[in-house]
């Protein structure tokens, strides 16, 4: 469905036909956040806009519109997540967001998973690159180049979910007992269980799939890894495995060669003949498609980073393997992402950490991973120089040992400054 330009909103970005319309003072929304996120917003938002002067002077300029979402919202006018802030999202088209508290256990739904689902953003696209001068616990963390695309909208994040001893639980298992007994009797507490359900449709799969397969070609990419734990979630992850090779096959044959052709041709001829086809393959620059379960990939990412490329996986596989991987190179610090669904050109761009409430307030945040997802938004309205500018600043800036608390702590010969000094050295090195 694309979003038609709307005449009563002139600065709107847009987006037809699989093409996105950046007007060149476009109206962008912004969530301040709650913990940390007044801070990282303030030194990134000064960053963004010195790139924007700098590449186009003048002539180009976001207009930012501040959207109200958390506890500021709750405290002016009684709503978390007022309709407002997602009629914004959906009229702008971009957005940008600090990250927003969650209580655990108790309360409330998280407000950046019902951002997601209001907004259908099915992609969260995770970059894993190292930046040098950032504190990394490996060897050679420069050969890491990593791009995560986790599904957003599927999976036990949907929060279907029925807490033990309530009426609904009670009635699930009575139902379950009733028609599924032979599944009743696998669990081993029955009246003190909750429960929960892992929803993982083909659809959602596959459009998710598609986008990741697509953007692997587009940019050239050689390997994508599909991750899951199909071994023993067979209907769920194990779908979204058999689905991935089928749609690849399917949608993309003389583009790609999979893990599930090579087999195929080694159960008929032989493992060196399938090795054979696997190697003309990579010598016609096919993209290979491979799987992993993921506990074997998380003992990758540690010991051979450098043999990820691009990974495609399920919700809940994708919220840990991320922030394993971007430890990595520097850790939450510096992990950017985008929400994204490539059908509507709906998109909302976030640091990958939360509010970390421990140092709010303090100035000893780091604004990179909301600078570097300004400059992943940058790149998706086509603003490269300003993007080139903004990420060529920040290298230089870690380049030169300058870095905030968390990163000093790991580099002894560092020259620690807070937040908003950081982006002032930041802005001097553009
Ligand atoms: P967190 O990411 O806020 O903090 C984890 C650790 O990383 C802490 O030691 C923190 O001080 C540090 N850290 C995080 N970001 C940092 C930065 N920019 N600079 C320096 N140090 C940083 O995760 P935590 O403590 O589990 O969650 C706190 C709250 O944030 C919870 O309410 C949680 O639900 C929420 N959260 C929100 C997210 C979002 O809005 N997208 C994502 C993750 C968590």
């Amino acid at each position: 469905m694309a979003s038609l330009p709307d005449p009563t909103k002139p600065n709107a970005i847009t987006f037809s036909s699989g093409k996105i319309k950046v007007p060149p003072h476009p109206v962008i929304p912004f969530i301040e956040g709650d913990g940390i996120g007044p801070e990282i917003w303030k030194s990134t938002r000064q960053v963004v806009d010195h790139s924007i002067e700098l590449a186009y002077q003048g002539k180009r300029q976001i207009q930012w519109k501040e959207v109200l979402a958390g506890e500021k919202s709750f405290q002016r006018n009684g709503s978390w997540l007022p309709e407002e802030t997602i009629a914004a999202f959906k009229t702008y088209l971009v957005g940008i967001k600090s990250p927003l508290t969650t209580p655990v256990g108790q309360g409330r739904r998280s407000l950046n998973v019902a951002l997601r689902i209001e907004l259908d953003l099915y992609t969260n696209l995770r970059p894993i690159r190292y930046l040098a001068g950032a504190p990394s616990p490996i060897k050679e963390p420069a050969d890491i180049d990593i791009v995560l695309f986790r599904e957003n909208t599927e999976d036990v994040y949907t929060g279907i979910e029925f807490e033990n001893g309530s009426k609904d639980a009670t009635d699930v298992l009575t139902f379950l007992a009733q028609y599924f007994p032979d599944s009743y009797k696998k669990i081993s507490f029955p009246q003190s269980t909750a429960l929960g359900i892992k929803p993982v449709s083909r659809e959602g799969s596959e459009r998710f799939l598609r986008t990741a397969i697509g953007w692997a070609l587009h940019n050239q990419r050689s390997m994508l890894t599909i991750i899951h734990k199909g071994n023993i979630m067979k209907f769920t992850e194990g779908a979204f495995l058999n689905w991935g090779y089928e749609l690849a096959e399917k949608e993309y044959s003389r583009q790609c060669f999979t893990m599930h052709q090579w087999h195929l041709i080694a159960g008929k001829n032989g493992e060196a003949a399938a090795n054979e086809k696997l190697k003309e393959a990579r010598n016609n620059h096919l993209l290979i498609i491979n799987d992993m379960i993921v506990d074997a990939a998380f003992e990758r990412a540690i010991t051979q980073p450098q043999d990820f490329d691009v990974i495609a996986t399920t919700n809940l596989n994708g919220d840990y393997l991320s922030d394993a991987l971007a430890a990595l190179v520097g850790g939450l610090g510096i992990a950017p992402g985008a929400n994204i669904n490539f059908d509507t050109g709906h998109a909302i761009f976030e640091a990958a950490h939360g509010t970390a409430p421990s140092i709010a307030g303090k100035g000893l945040a780091n604004p990179s991973s909301l600078i570097l997802s300004s400059v992943l938004l940058l790149r998706y309205i086509g603003w490269n120089t300003a993007a080139n500018l903004l990420e060529n600043g920040l290298r230089k800036t870690l380049g030169c040992h300058i870095v905030t608390p968390d990163f000093a702590a790991r580099l002894p010969s560092s020259t620690q400054v807070d937040t908003s000094a950081f982006a002032r050295e930041i802005i001097q090195r553009m």
